[in-house]
């Protein structure tokens, strides 16, 4: 593995490496082109008129945008033929989406956010694709809801694209994280940044400041030590930052470090939290304690949680070790 080798031929070595049967290769390449094809509509923008609503709701019950469906059903056309894949479930659709039978099914369940932080399309603001690869299990031919109910350590591979002022694509498959830039012109991503690591300690926090009247007294004890800065108990002064797409702050993290939160509050009591476990929280927790880092709910490590529905929320703290540490130690005060 080098800096400046493509993706393809990173993949390939890994495949070589695990002695693997080229599915799982495959696999990530029919990924790859989904993500290349969302990266170009994202790019482009109101020049293809791509921009806006698509006028109806998701399964979460927010407003999709023209960018959620034509994300989604570029990861589905992508991914549905290559025989490498017996069902998929993503954030746009209610149910599972099952291989149809006039294609090959094969061992992997593929779960993902197709356009991770929508609010910021309209305003030109990076945005993500968020995916995690489960295995389905031996003898499963019509996978259902509860073949995908499996914690986040069964995960065999979890990744984002980063449409940002560069297309990234960073992933781990337990081996650590690396992360690829797309060049262009050649259509290739190129491995630019190897073996990420997030440092243990941090000056940096994200959360969205407005629901800070809803938070638990442990998120709102930390938040004001960071607030109050060198004359705080921290010692020390707080930088902060809400981008509103979780991939671009936990591309942010993995770069220089910081802690995300999006905790459980009681603004609506019926939700455990915003984001959604299996193609949110526990793709990002997988790369991030892959590089070093943790998360967890405050209350447990996300990816020991059994999911129990596909769209579950949980509540997310995630980044430097420490940082992370120290929050999930006021929660136990
Ligand atoms: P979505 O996938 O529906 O666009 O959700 C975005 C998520 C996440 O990316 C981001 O961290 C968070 O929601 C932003 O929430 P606020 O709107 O509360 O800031």
């Amino acid at each position: 593995m080098q800096i400046g080798q493509t993706i393809t031929q990173f993949i390939i070595e890994e495949q070589r490496r695990t002695s693997g049967s080229g599915d799982f290769t495959s696999l990530l390449n029919d990924i790859l082109v989904a993500c290349k094809n969302i990266s170009s509509a994202v790019n482009k923008g109101a020049l293809i008129g791509v921009l806006g609503s698509a006028g109806s709701e998701n399964v979460q019950g927010e407003t999709q945008k023209k960018l959620d469906v034509i994300s989604n059903d570029m990861m589905l056309d992508a991914n549905v033929w290559g025989g490498h894949l017996a069902a998929m479930a993503s954030e746009e659709m209610e149910e599972v989406y099952p291989i149809p039978g006039k294609y090959p099914r094969g061992k992997y369940l593929l779960v993902f956010d197709p356009l991770d932080g929508s609010s910021n399309i309209d305003v030109n603001i990076s945005v993500g694709t968020i995916f995690s690869i489960l295995r389905c299990a031996d003898g499963v031919t019509n996978p259902t809801e509860a073949d995908f109910l499996q914690p986040g350590t069964r995960q065999v591979c979890a990744g984002y694209a980063l449409y940002g002022p560069s297309t990234m694509m960073v992933m781990t498959t337990g081996h650590g994280v690396n992360a690829f830039t797309l060049d262009q012109n050649v259509g290739e991503f190129i491995l630019t940044h190897q073996g990420m690591q997030i440092p243990a300690d941090t000056s940096e926090f994200a959360i969205n400041a407005s629901n800070s009247r809803f938070w638990e007294a442990p998120v709102k004890r930390y938040v004001d030590e960071c607030l109050a800065g060198k004359e705080g108990p921290r010692g020390k002064d707080f930088n902060m930052r809400w981008v509103a797409s979780m991939v671009a702050e936990v591309h942010r993290i993995l770069t220089r470090g910081g802690i995300f939160m999006y905790p459980r509050d009681n603004k609506d009591p019926s939700k455990a939290g915003k984001l959604r476990l299996m193609y949110e929280a526990n793709p990002m927790s997988f790369i991030v304690e892959q590089a070093g880092g943790a998360s967890s709910t405050g209350r447990e490590r996300i990816l020991d949680i059994q999911p129990e529905e596909l769209h579950q929320r949980v509540p997310v703290i995630l980044g430097s070790k420490n940082e992370v540490q120290r929050v999930v130690d006021y929660y136990q005060k």
